[in-house]
Formats: structure tokens, sequence, C-alpha cells
């Protein structure tokens, strides 16, 4: 079967993870984010995938090639102008089979779908959405289903008094091709506000799951995405490099100091006598952590070199960042690709360091 992944949001909300990365090639723990999804897709027997791209659609293109690496054929389409998500589809529309899957290009989820798959071939339904329930549907699709699993209604982006229900929409989409004649051509078309209305009571099924889903979409949730992969809370590959000690170290990493799992810790990582690392933590290839520091419940790329006695907490690290002695880097804070942290600073309350930044030492205690 096949499935068309959306890929063209410009993931503002990941900045400055995204500034550089685009979202769907964004590292997550050990491989691509997006790599994720094509190995759940691959497990349910999706072989052939359209990635559906706008912004830095060479970049998504490089790093995962003809997707024989995760055994799946891959092909791209780059819309001339961000069409939406029902637009994008209608564009994709030439390359359509009958009956494809639809996917959000966001979402960290081991729904099952061949379940789904099956329940709209019994139902004869023209679109099934799958359904997760969540604690504040704002952000989301609100979906209201009747007892024979057809949706009664949906709501985007519900406000607070809109809402009496958990169940929304994870971004997963069993279709069939007659539903891009209700997509008006070369244009952007929301399938969330403009086509979904006109298939209720026409076709518009729901599947709810109760499986783990996640738009890892905003880097809190891009963290919460992290711990639960190496905590396996999420069926992933990864959980195999873990194994039951929950804890992944690379051959050539030199390790001094002490780990706590679950953890994931790459290659020629090197990690100085009493320094800390865990539990929940990924630190990728040729990373240092210098003595005496603590790094926990923290995500740090490849090739950043953190100093003496930090402290790295709850917090993002991208690649090539170099951090002095005695800095905290807390309560969620990013740090972009390539930036210079002074000694004794503290960065914490989310703030998020643009890429290239250079903060000279004791510049800043926010
Ligand atoms: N090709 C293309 N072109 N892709 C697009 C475009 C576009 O113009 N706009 C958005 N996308 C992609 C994004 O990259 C993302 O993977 C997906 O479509 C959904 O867009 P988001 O911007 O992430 O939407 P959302 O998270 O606010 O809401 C959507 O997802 C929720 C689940 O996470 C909706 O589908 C909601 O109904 C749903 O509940
Ligand atoms: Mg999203």
């Amino acid at each position: 079967m096949q499935a068309v992944i959306l890929v063209g949001g410009e993931g503002t909300r990941l900045r400055p993870l995204t500034s550089t990365v685009p979202k769907p090639v964004v590292p997550l723990v050990d491989r691509p984010f997006i790599s994720f999804m094509l190995e759940w897709l691959r497990e349910h027997g999706i072989d052939d995938v359209i990635m559906s791209c706008g912004f830095l659609a060479t970049s998504v293109r490089n790093v995962l090639g003809d997707g024989s690496g995760v055994g799946v054929k891959l092909r791209f389409v780059e819309e001339p102008d961000p069409r939406g998500t029902a637009g994008a589809l209608k564009f994709a529309e030439p390359m359509l089979d009958e009956r494809f899957l639809m996917l959000n290009g966001d979402v960290l989820t081991d729904i099952d779908l061949t379940a789904q798959i099956a329940q709209h071939e019994r139902t004869g339904a023209k679109a099934t959405l799958a359904l997760v329930p969540v604690a504040d549907p704002t952000a989301y699709g609100l979906v209201h289903l009747a007892g024979d699993s057809s949706v009664k209604d949906f709501v985007e982006k519900p406000s607070s008094d809109q809402i009496d229900t958990n169940l929304i929409s994870a971004g997963a989409y069993v279709l069939e091709r007659e539903v891009l004649e209700l997509v008006p051509p070369d244009r952007n078309v929301s399938i969330e506000r403009e086509v979904w209305p006109l298939l209720i009571g026409n076709g518009l099924y729901g599947y709810a799951s109760e499986s783990y889903w996640l738009d890892i979409g905003t880097p809190a949730r891009y963290l919460q995405g992290t711990f639960d992969i190496i905590e396996g809370n999420v069926r992933t590959a990864v959980q195999e490099r873990l194994g039951d000690g929950y804890l992944a170290v690379a051959d050539s990493a030199g390790i001094d100091g002490r780990v706590i799992p679950p953890a994931v810790i790459e290659r020629d990582v090197k990690i100085a006598p009493d320094a800390h690392v865990g539990s929940m933590v990924v630190l990728g290839q040729g990373v240092t952590i210098g003595a005496g520091s603590t790094v926990e419940r923290a995500v740090v790329w490849g090739g950043t070199h953190i100093g003496e006695g930090c402290t790295l907490r709850d917090c993002i690290v991208a690649a090539g960042c170099r951090i002095g002695n005695n800095t905290q880097i807390l309560g969620g804070a990013v740090l972009g690709e390539g930036v210079t942290v002074g000694s004794e600073n503290m960065i914490a309350h989310g703030a998020r360091i643009f890429p290239g930044v250079t903060l000279s030492d004791g510049a800043i205690l926010f």
C-alpha cells in the first residue's frame, strides 16, 4: 500500500533546531525523526511512500535518499508554493493509487495501521481518521464519534468552550482517491477545515486508538518523545539497541564518569571523571562532557563540547556547540547549532539561542 507524508510545514515552533535542519530530518535519539515514521509504516506493509515537501526539500532528500536504508521506496514531490494539507495532496494526485494512507509528518506513534485499514474496509468509508485521546485538544482537530464510528463533528483547533470530548485526529488517515474530487486544484486548501466537513455523514469515519501518540512539534514535546523512546513507552527499533538495560553505549565511547540509564551514548563521546550522565540522556557522536559536569533529561547533538562543572537539565543543545565551565543550561532551554556559551552563564526558562550566537563569560543569568 501507498502512503503520502506531509512534511511541508516550516517547523517554526521547533526553532532554533529547525533553523538549520528541516523538521523531518531533525535527529531524534539516533536517527532522523522521519525514519521512525517510515519504520512504523514498513511494519504495516507500506513500502511505497511519497513525501510531500515544501521548505528545504533538497536537504530532506539528501538525508533520506531513495529510502532503501529503511526498506521503502521513497519519492518526493515539491509544491510550487505552500498548498496546505489538502492542496499538497491534490498536487500529488497523479502519483496516487485508489486507496492510500495520508500522514502528518510530525507524529511519533505506534498506532495499529493494519487495524485502521481493516476498519476502513469494513465500514466502506471514504476517509478513516485515526483518533487518540489527549489531555488538551486545543492544538488539534477535535472529533465527535457516533456509535457506528462515523464522525459526527470535526472542529479544528477548538476553543476551550467547544471541548466536550478528548478524542483528536492523530494525523493518520486512510483515504479513497475519490476524496480528491472535493479538493479544488491550484490553491491552498486545508483538509481539516475544507474537506472533512464535506465528508461528515458522507463517508467520514474515525478509528479510535489507545496507542502511544505524540506530535513532536515543540521543544518540550521533542524532549518528551526522546524520553518515551529510550524508556520504551513507544514501540520503536531503538529498543533493540537499548536492550534490557535501557542503555546503548557505542564501542568507541570513552566513559570515565558515571552513566545512569536510560541513555544513548554515541561514537567517540568522552565523559570525564566525576561527570554524571543520565538518566534520560542522549549524547550524539563526538560529544565531550567535562569533569564534574551533570547532564540529565537532556539531548546533546553531535560534536558539542561541554566544559567542567556544568549542569545541563531539561534542555536540548544542537550540534557543534561549545559550553564554558560552570555554566548551567536548564528549564527547557534550546541552543541552536554552533552556539558558543562562555563560562559562568545560566540559561533557563525555555530560552532559545539561535544558531551561531556567542555569549561571553558571565553574560547571562536568565
Ligand atoms: N506539503 C505540505 N504543504 N505540507 C504541509 C503544509 C503545506 O502547505 N502545511 C502543513 N504541512 C504538513 C506539516 O509539515 C505537518 O507534518 C502536517 O502537514 C500538519 O501540519 P501542522 O502545521 O503540524 O498541523 P497541526 O499539528 O497544527 O494540526 C494537524 O495535526 C494535528 C495532529 O498533530 C491537524 O491535522 C489536526 O487536525 C491534527 O489533530
Ligand atoms: Mg503538527
